[in-house]
């Protein structure tokens, strides 16, 4: 007899994924969690077992892949599927499978960035000034009119590479011509958002959603650059806490009701409701929180941090998103801050070695810390060694967020690899 409970796919390879397989199993609803690919980490989770047999990006043997095995239940980690219209396929393909994540539509909050800078100002939804552009020569006269500093963004998706705070007029019109003219980010270069630079705070807020209620997680604070003190290239993110205390309560009411809310409500008024996990990166300036963009699936390094603190069944709120019942959910909260540190290899974000081998040593269950992995494999000899830019984080939860910080570094203590490099002022903003 087919059982009720969840037989998860889960897709990716991330410290996100690793997050998220280790809060599923926790849930007596889920039997087992298929990760494609996985990574070292979540090979060894509970009930979870790594495919590397199907392709991530194949939809269609994913769905087959699903059939074969019985699943009912898709989570896609990362934004690239999700834009490519994952939920679609399954839906059409695979319609007893469950999807928690949004459609092809609206994942375009993430996968078109002049789409969601319209979406905002269609919705009056608080963010940086601009112009969207698809006319090269048009986006180089604009900058010789503009009046504050800016920052340009290529429209598509681009591994977090495609956005760049020029220094002055002349950067301003080479990172166009990167953009516009060279291609150099392909196709999601074809238009261009040139936006107004903000100053102040940055923080990211996850939220569920199923399309009407929205219940966010504590909001977090991510460190984008390799270096301490904000200094070198940009990153995936080297590391987060939170809740961050830079954001009051007083503000948090107000983003809920001015940019969260409105966001959910103008998405249904279009007919694009969102389903899933929503990210809303944010400015704390001046005049106002404005929001800088949205993704459209758990954060990565922030669920590392924010899901520790989630005491509800993160099973049983993925679902209530799928069939919308939300609202008959409130979130539970650990009264506690957590911290994450991300540990990446050397030569990371520019080029890396990879199958360094490592050392790792497991903390204990009572600790409350965790080490979730993400570039990391475990070969067929059991030797895990290195297979990506960000390798493992340490993530720990604690009374304050001091505890939190110096259990997240002493985590950091447990692995060992040659190169191996991470920040060592995670959360120094908020501590000062
Ligand atoms: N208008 C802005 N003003 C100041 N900084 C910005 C602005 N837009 C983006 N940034 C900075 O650039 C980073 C990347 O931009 P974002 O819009 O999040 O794109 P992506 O994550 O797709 O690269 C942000 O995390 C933020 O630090
Ligand atoms: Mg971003």
């Amino acid at each position: 007899m087919p059982s009720d409970k969840l037989r998860i796919l889960l897709v990716g390879n991330g410290g996100r994924e690793h997050v998220l397989a280790w809060k599923l199993a926790q849930s007596d609803k889920v039997e087992c969690i298929h990760v494609v690919p996985g990574n070292g980490g979540t090979a060894g989770v509970e009930k979870c077992q790594n495919i590397t047999s199907v392709k991530d990006t194949d939809c269609a043997a994913l769905v087959k892949h699903a059939n074969d095995h019985n699943l009912n239940f898709l989570i896609p980690g990362p934004e690239a599927p999700l834009v490519a219209g994952i939920t679609d396929h399954f839906n059409k393909y695979a319609p007893t499978v469950q999807v928690f994540g949004p459609s092809e539509a609206a994942a375009r909050m993430e996968g078109s960035k002049t789409f969601s800078k319209d979406f905002m100002k269609r919705h009056m939804i608080p963010t940086a000034a601009y112009e969207n552009f698809t006319d090269y020569n048009a986006a180089r006269n604009y900058l010789d009119v503009v009046s504050h500093p800016v920052v340009i963004k290529a429209d598509g998706l681009a591994g977090g590479k495609g956005v760049i705070i020029p220094k002055d007029n002349r950067e301003a019109r080479h990172a166009l011509e990167s953009i516009m003219a060279n291609h150099d980010f392909g196709d999601a270069g074809n238009s261009v958002v040139v936006e107004e630079f903000l100053e102040g705070d940055e923080i990211s807020i996850l939220s569920f959603s199923d399309g009407e209620t929205i219940l966010s997680l504590p909001p977090a604070q991510d460190h984008k650059r390799i270096g301490d003190g904000d200094t070198g290239p940009n990153t995936g993110g080297m590391g987060t806490y939170a809740p961050t205390p830079l954001v009051t309560k007083a503000q948090l009411a107000e983003i809920d009701r001015t940019v969260l809310q409105p966001t959910i409500d103008g998405m249904k008024k279009e007919n694009m409701p969102f389903r899933g996990c929503l990210f809303t990166g944010l400015m704390l300036t001046k005049t106002g929180p404005k929001v800088l963009e949205y993704n459209v699936r758990f954060g990565d390094p922030e669920s590392q941090s924010c899901l520790p603190l989630l005491r509800n069944d993160l099973a049983e709120l993925m679902q209530a998103c799928c069939i919308g019942t939300l609202a008959k959910h409130t979130l539970s909260i650990a009264e506690l801050s957590a911290c994450t540190v991300v540990v990446a290899a050397a030569g990371y974000p520019g080029s890396y070695a990879k199958g360094t081998a490592m050392k790792v040593s497991v903390p204990k269950k009572e600790e409350g810390m965790y080490l979730f992995h993400a570039g990391t494999s475990l070969g067929e000899d059991e030797q895990l060694r290195t297979s990506g830019g960000r390798v493992i984080a340490a993530t720990a939860t604690g009374s304050t967020l001091r505890e939190a910080v110096d259990k997240a570094y002493k985590g950091v203590g447990m692995i060992e690899f040659e190169g191996m490099q991470f920040r060592k002022d995670i959360a120094a903003r908020a501590l000062k």
